[in-house]
Formats: C-alpha cells, sequence, structure tokens
C-alpha cells in the first residue's frame, strides 16, 4: 500500500529499524488470536459490502503491537491511512482539516487518542456516528455553525490508557480491542522472524530464552534481540545460542523475570522504604523521580500482571512474590486471634 500518507508527525516517531521487523498483514502478526480471529471476519463483510468498517479502538500497554495492526487493518481492507496523535490536534480545526480530507472507506488513525484535548474531542462525536462535521467557526457576533457531509470513514484509535477516554467517545467504538502481554511460545515465534528478516541464527532454546525475558512484550523482544546480536557478534558466534543470550542479558541487566533496573528499583521502593505499601502514586513517583505516567502506563502493568505489585483502593502493594524476589521476609499479617488478646 503506498497511499499510506502521515500528515503530521507522532510525538514518538517509530524508530527505523522497528519499521523494518513490523508484520504487514494478519498472517504475519504473531498471537492475540481471538482478536484476529474476530477482525478477519469484520474485515471480510466490511469489503463485501463495500462500506467502511466500524471503528476500532485499540488499547493495552506500550509495544504489544496497536499501530502495527493500525497499519495491517488498511493493508488488509485495502484503503489508505491518515495517521496523526491526539497530543498534535490543538484545535478543532486541525480535526476537522483532517476530516474534510478523508477519501471514501479511508482510516483515520489516531495514536494516543487518550491524549486529544475535549474540545477536539467533540468534533468526533458526529463525525463517528453519523459523519457529519458540525463546528462553530469565528468569534461572537461573526461566529457560525458549519454542518458537512464527511466521506464514510473508519476511525481506529490506540492508548495505553482506555481508563482516561471519556464514555462519549468509547462508546462511539464499535470495536474495541483490548491486547494483551504475549506467551513465551509466541514471542520466541516472533524473535524467530525478525532474526530470521535481521539475517541472523538463533538456536529455538535462545529465542524461547529471550522470550520469557521479554516481558510478554513484542517490542522488549526486538529490542533484545538486536543487543545480543551485538554480543554474539563480538564473541564471534554466527549462531545465537541461550549461552549467549543469559550472558548478554546479564550484562544488559535483565533479570530471569524480564525485569531491569528500573523495575527493581519500584519494588524496592515499596518493599523497603514503605515496609511492602500501600504506597499511593504520587509518593511512588516522587521516590522514584520518574512522570506519573510513565510509571504507571509502562512499567506498572507487567508488575501487575506478573504478581509483584498490587492496586488497592489505598495504593500499590508489594506481595509476597515480590517480597521474595528481593530476598526480603514478607511482614507478617495479623492475625485474628493475636488482635483480640492485645484488645482484651
Ligand atoms: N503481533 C505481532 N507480531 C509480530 N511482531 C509484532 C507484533 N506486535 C508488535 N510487533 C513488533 O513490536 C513492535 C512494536 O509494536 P507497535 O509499535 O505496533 O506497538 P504499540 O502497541 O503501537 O506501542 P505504543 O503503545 O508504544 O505505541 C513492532 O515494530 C513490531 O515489530
Ligand atoms: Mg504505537
Amino acid at each position: 500500500m503506498d497511499d499510506t500518507t502521515r500528515i503530521s508527525t507522532t510525538p514518538h516517531p517509530p524508530d527505523p529499524q522497528e519499521l523494518s521487523l513490523r508484520p504487514h498483514t494478519l498472517h504475519d502478526y504473531v498471537g492475540q488470536v481471538e482478536i484476529k480471529d474476530n477482525l478477519s471476519v469484520f474485515i471480510a463483510a466490511a469489503k463485501k459490502r463495500g462500506q467502511a468498517m466500524d471503528h476500532v479502538l485499540l488499547s493495552g500497554p506500550p509495544g504489544l503491537g496497536k499501530t502495527t495492526l493500525a497499519h495491517i487493518l488498511a493493508r488488509e481492507l485495502e484503503v489508505g491511512l491518515l495517521a496523526t496523535s491526539g497530543p498534535v490536534l490543538e484545535r478543532q480545526g486541525d480535526m476537522a482539516a483532517i476530516l474534510t480530507n478523508l477519501e471514501p472507506g479511508q482510516i483515520l488513525f489516531i495514536d494516543e487518542i487518550h491524549r486529544m484535548n475535549r474540545l477536539v474531542e467533540e468534533v468526533l462525536y458526529s463525525a463517528m456516528e453519523d459523519f457529519k462535521l458540525d463546528i462553530m467557526i469565528g468569534q461572537g457576533p461573526m461566529a457560525r455553525s458549519v454542518k458537512l457531509d464527511l466521506a464514510p470513514f473508519t476511525l481506529v484509535a490506540a492508548t495505553t490508557r482506555t481508563g482516561l477516554l471519556s464514555s462519549p467517545l468509547r462508546d462511539r467504538f464499535g470495536i474495541p480491542l483490548r491486547l494483551s502481554y504475549y506467551s513465551p511460545d509466541e514471542l520466541s515465534v516472533i524473535v524467530a522472524r525478525s532474526a530470521t528478516i535481521l539475517d541472523i541464527g538463533i538456536e529455538p532454546e535462545a529465542a524461547l530464552e529471550l522470550a520469557k525475558r521479554s516481558r510478554g512484550t513484542p517490542r522488549v523482544a526486538n529490542r533484545l534481540l538486536r543487543r545480543i546480536r551485538d554480543f554474539a557478534q563480538e564473541a564471534n558466534q554466527e549462531v545465537i545460542g541461550a549461552g549467549v543470550v543469559r550472558s548478554s542479558l546479564k550484562r544488559l541487566g535483565i533479570d530471569e523475570f524480564g525485569l531491569d533496573a528500573f523495575h527493581l528499583d519500584i519494588l524496592k521502593v515499596v518493599v523497603e522504604k514503605f515496609q511492602g505499601g500501600p504506597v499511593g502514586l504520587s509518593t511512588l513517583t516522587a521516590a522514584l523521580s520518574e512522570p506519573k505516567d510513565t510509571i504507571e502506563d509502562v512499567y506498572e502493568p507487567f508488575l501487575i500482571q506478573e504478581g509483584f505489585l498490587q492496586k488497592t483502593p489505598r495504593g500499590r502493594m508489594a506481595t509476597p512474590k515480590a517480597f521474595g524476589h528481593l530476598n526480603r521476609t514478607p511482614p507478617r499479617p495479623a492475625q485474628p486471634g493475636q488482635m483480640r488478646l492485645e484488645v482484651e
């Protein structure tokens, strides 16, 4: 597909190496089986009817393949894709200009839709529902409302935080899809595929070892593979074996669960400074000097998924698994009997 247009730069342009590893068809997109099965039905149905497919909301932690899937959708539907992102659309007019330029059936991809401002978002409501643009232009006595018909289009939006979307916006997506972390088996297929594209050999056992330490995330797996390739090259090894994977990851500071130094810092703060918690997110971010969003979007989801951290109404708590991983003894929970004794 060469009619893909990027109309504005996203805040985080993908690095060119990542682009080269991106699968281009649903068939090459590993894992997320239910999502793929459903999407292939919706794609076929939309093509058969000759209509734009319903709007799709892709959510899930960073690096799981949301942007990749948006581009695959365009390719499979044989339509063009216009890409933009929430934070770069500052005024209603920016959104109006994009919507009025869409071709029938085209995909409008909005990355980081949770960071779009509310006024801009309101323009989307009637556009998504009725393919109509309904905005006010001008100010004061000169202000007038403009109504325009739009070409039917498919909005594909990506977000790491569905919780931050307003319900009127969320409800207008006919196909909400939540991507989940990949299993080690799925990630080892991705690693093997990427190794072929990068023209390096990797033993199946090594691919699985790397997969297990990639935090369920294809982007992490691909990034580590490129670093391990460097170490293998330095050691004059043409085929990556499990030994090189282990020694390279050690040098990169990645442990057997795939946690890096910063994941461990988070656990250490909760376990050592706050005796396991609960710790409020603001206290945690202050102690770690990292932005709240980074901790909440990038680091926490995996720690929670793997049972190292728990989110409770009173704050984050470290689990016995976290204490064990840091070689600490969890504080003993108060026994109901003991409590009664103290009261007596
Ligand atoms: N299902 C998959 N099969 C094979 N490779 C994948 C898959 N999903 C993602 N990847 C690889 O992981 C990389 C990261 O994916 P992508 O950029 O689509 O993630 P994302 O969810 O959009 O992340 P972010 O939230 O940071 O924007 C891609 O370049 C691609 O190489
Ligand atoms: Mg993305």
